[in-house]
């Protein structure tokens, strides 16, 4: 059914995306799957406001969040026909398209922190990563930021082993699937519009993601333990049809390109902090357990996951995941040394 809704899009935008002769606007139609008051959410509201000032109303974009136009697993080929001129999915959604180093990305405690993660997706890796993607038809505009994961089911999750025989929602990276299957849980692939009523129903027992995910989605009132181990990153490239882009009149790519330039920086400045707040907006509802893992607890979870480095890196490149430790220290390594 929405490969007929995808056709009619197609049909529609690529009328819409001409230039036009008789002033009507160029359409951006921006798709994603998070809700409004989220740090993906927000900024491309901010993306849409300064792109339309900046452009004087030549440029409309319209914006669609939380998976009203498309799903995750179906919003990439939208773009890669034109249905959609931007997304904004979570850089481990990009194996399909043949870019497995973006999985890279995934390992669990790559970045030691925010700032290695600014470091590595602003430098050489992140920019290599990006520029992977024009061979797809797709064009890479930035990185935006939503912080470091937690784990959550409905047992308390001490002990790496407490996973064992759980069926974890995943997003679709298959370094997520190799770090968890490696624990003893069951990873599930799943349509993040989907996480909500597949946790209520227990069709599977946990998940993993950042706190603004996991309250903008109302997810911590079906799950009654989560834990704090801050493991993967998650981080989602802005993207474009590339042909879009480039046949863009370059005074209006201009704008458009510092509309994203400022929408990102205000994405950089919100993202951390929005994870604070629906932390402690999930402590204080009494609606979940959450504990925050002692040292000795962090480095048992560290060290079940050391092992995923050897399996990702068949897949990845073992080159990929040394530039990553090169440019900044993992946590991992650093610690089971
Ligand atoms: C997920 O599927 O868990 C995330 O990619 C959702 C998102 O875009 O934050």
């Amino acid at each position: 059914m929405w490969i007929v809704r995808l056709f009619a899009a197609v049909a529609l935008s690529t009328m819409a995306a001409v230039p036009a002769m008789a002033q009507s606007p160029i359409v951006i139609k921006f798709s994603h799957v998070v809700t409004e008051n989220t740090p993906k959410g927000k900024a491309s509201l901010k993306f849409k406001e300064l792109a339309e000032k900046y452009t004087n109303g030549k440029v409309k974009v319209e914006i669609y969040p939380n998976s009203t136009l498309y799903k995750d697993g179906e919003e990439m080929q939208a773009l890669q026909l034109g249905a959609v001129q931007m997304l904004a999915p979570s850089t481990a959604k990009f194996a399909p398209l043949g870019v497995k180093q973006f999985e890279a990305l995934d390992l669990p405690y790559i970045f030691r922190d925010q700032a290695a993660y600014d470091s590595i997706i602003n430098g050489p890796v992140g920019k290599g990563l990006m520029a992977r993607l024009d061979a797809k038809g797709i064009h890479g505009l930035a990185y935006w930021d939503n912080g470091f994961y937690v784990i959550s089911a409905n047992r308390p999750l001490i002990h790496p082993e407490d996973l064992k025989g759980l069926k974890i929602r995943i997003s679709g990276s298959k370094v997520d699937d190799q770090t968890l299957r490696g624990m003893g849980a069951n990873p599930q692939i799943m349509a993040f519009s989907e996480l909500y009523q597949a946790l209520q129903s227990g069709v599977v027992d946990g998940a993993q993601n950042t706190a603004s995910n996991y309250t903008s989605q109302k997810l911590f009132e079906v799950q009654k333990n989560m834990t704090t181990i801050n493991h993967v990153h998650l981080q989602y490239a802005v993207i474009t049809n590339k042909k879009f882009w480039d046949g863009l009149p370059a005074d209006i790519r201009t704008e458009v390109s510092k509309a994203m330039d400022e929408a990102t920086a205000y994405n950089s400045s919100i993202s951390v902090q929005e994870n604070v707040d629906a932390m402690k907006l999930m402590r204080a509802s009494g609606k979940i357990d959450i504990h925050d893992p002692t040292p000795a607890e962090l480095k048992e979870w560290q060290d079940a996951m050391l092992p995923v480095y050897k399996t990702a890196a068949a897949r990845i490149g073992q080159d990929m995941i040394d530039e990553m430790i090169k440019a900044a220290p993992s946590a991992i390594i650093n610690t089971t040394k």
